[in-house]
């Protein structure tokens, strides 16, 4: 039965500021299984190490006593999380089919589709991912997260001991210093995520709420209730993207195009280009209510700072078509399509920046030396609906429907190799429409995987 205290542990960093632990780093171990028998019966004794709603309530209260009491530094706590892609999941000789035609065919089988960067050689498509994305051995992830990262990791490693072998580590890890929550481009992030009704706690005011089947498999509300085995009930498609995002390169393009609004210096009109491609100033105040001028306390606001939908100035005014969080959400745009034109296609996010902080060298030679982004982590019952909808939106000129043509998301828009265009994020300029010569982010690769309750993985994973 759907339960929802049992799902937290899905959630547990999807409203970092009012559900789940502090998350300073989390690693990503993908792994694959090289012996069924041992590593069925390790995972037996890994579970209790995974992380529960139950260990989240103590560990916040630890946080808070630890605060309150004065003392410096981290509190050592550490979580778990597990998923396996479809491969791992036959690999543990489960074939039960989990009525989800992405999952099956993984994520390397729609890269194309995604509009991921790479070569058509005779009828195949040669994607442009690291080559641990390719081998097509990616049997699970697990997660490791916060202060205690390597004691969490070695007990997966430890625990797992000679049944999984590692494919792939990546080490995720926020900003430092007041980028602390910012991507790596400077904007703030995570501030919109859906609430879910009987799941997390009441919304602020703009803020989504979505049946818990739009998130997790089996609840009410998911549009494949009736076609999941029983053991995936609680469970959730987890996606990972592994996007390299060219800072210095952004930040040139942003300086080389200001905005010439009248009496906005140049260094400004290069920040508000920035703002009106995401659709949030570097601060998280959303430009629909901050059009021309960043606004810190507007930002810091829970009670404004997701509430608005567009219709403010329903044309471009306050905020291009083609902006980041207006593609990805385009909130009052589709009210005349009824709610589930944008309730159906919510994600919740839980992504985490990767790579050094840029060098001053590479902000010299507007050139990035090394890889670094965002490993883009979402929750979703339906792939199609999530991520893959939202994905093919970004990367569709003609969405939303309006009457000028909004081109790609400048963000994450994906065209292949070719270059793209984006329409209005310069409200004063004669032609509105922008020539982008690149894609400032670029997919590396990345996997579907299906995050199980830990019921399935005590009863359908472990021996
Ligand atoms: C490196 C890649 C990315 C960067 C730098 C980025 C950055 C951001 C930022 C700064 C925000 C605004 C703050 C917030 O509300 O959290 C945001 C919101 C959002 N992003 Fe991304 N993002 C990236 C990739 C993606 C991808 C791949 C998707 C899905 C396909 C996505 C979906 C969303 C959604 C749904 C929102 C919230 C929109 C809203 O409700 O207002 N993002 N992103």
């Amino acid at each position: 039965m759907y339960d929802p205290a049992a799902i937290s542990h899905l959630l547990r960093r999807s409203q970092p500021r009012r559900l789940g632990i502090p998350k300073r780093v989390e690693w990503f171990l993908f792994f694959k299984i090289t012996n069924v028998d041992d590593f069925k019966k390790y995972l037996k004794e890994l579970i209790p190490a995974i992380t529960t709603s139950t260990d989240i309530a103590e560990i916040r209260n630890a946080i808070n006593d630890h605060k309150n009491e004065g003392k410096q530094g981290l509190i050592r706590v550490s979580g778990i999380n597990l998923a396996f892609s479809n491969r791992g999941i036959q690999t543990l000789g489960i074939d039960d089919d989990l009525t989800d035609p992405s999952f099956t065919s993984g994520q390397l089988a729609r890269a194309q589709a995604l509009g991921d960067q790479g070569q058509i050689i005779g009828d195949t498509f040669d994607v442009n991912w690291i080559p641990a994305f390719k081998g097509g051995d990616i049997d699970g992830l697990a997660g490791d997260c916060e202060a205690s990262v390597v004691e969490a990791f070695n007990r997966v490693t430890n625990v797992l001991g000679n049944s999984f072998k590692e494919v792939l580590k990546v080490k995720g890890g926020v900003r430092p210093g007041k980028e602390k929550g910012h991507e790596h481009f400077g904007f703030l992030n995570g501030i919109s995520q859906p609430a879910i009704l009987s799941v997390t706690p009441p919304p602020f005011p703009g803020q989504a709420v979505v049946d818990p089947g739009i998130i997790i498999v089996g609840a009410t509300g998911d549009p494949n209730l009736s076609s999941r085995p029983s053991w995936a009930v609680n469970g959730s498609f987890l996606v990972y993207r592994q996007l390299n995002q060219l800072v210095p390169e952004f930040s040139k393009f942003l300086v080389d195009n200001p905005i010439h609004e009248v009496g906005l210096p140049p260094a400004e009109g290069s920040e508000l280009l920035g703002a009106r491609f995401v659709g949030r100033w570097k601060s998280g105040a959303p430009v629909a209510l901050a059009p021309t001028h960043d606004d810190p306390e507007l930002a810091a606001d829970k009670q404004r700072n997701n509430n608005f939908d567009f219709s403010e100035a329903a044309d471009q005014t306050n905020c291009p078509f083609a902006a980041h969080i207006r593609k990805t959400n385009p909130r009052s745009d589709l009210s005349r399509f009824g709610p589930s034109a944008t309730l159906l296609h919510s994600i919740s996010r839980q992504s985490i920046p990767f790579g050094p902080e840029v060098t001053p060298e590479e902000y010299r030679e507007n050139k990035t030396h090394c890889d670094r982004g965002l490993s883009f982590v979402c929750y979703q019952s339906v792939l199609a609906n999530g991520f893959e909808f939202m994905q093919a939106r970004a990367n569709n000129i003609h969405f939303p429907v309006k009457q000028v043509v909004p081109g790609f998301d400048p963000i994450i828009g994906q065209n292949g190799n070719d270059t793209r265009t984006t329409q209005g994020s310069d409200p004063t300029a004669q032609s509105n429409s922008l020539s982008l010569p690149f894609e400032f982010v670029v997919s590396k690769g990345g996997e579907y995987f299906f995050s199980p309750s830990i019921t399935a993985l005590k009863t359908k994973f472990a021996a």
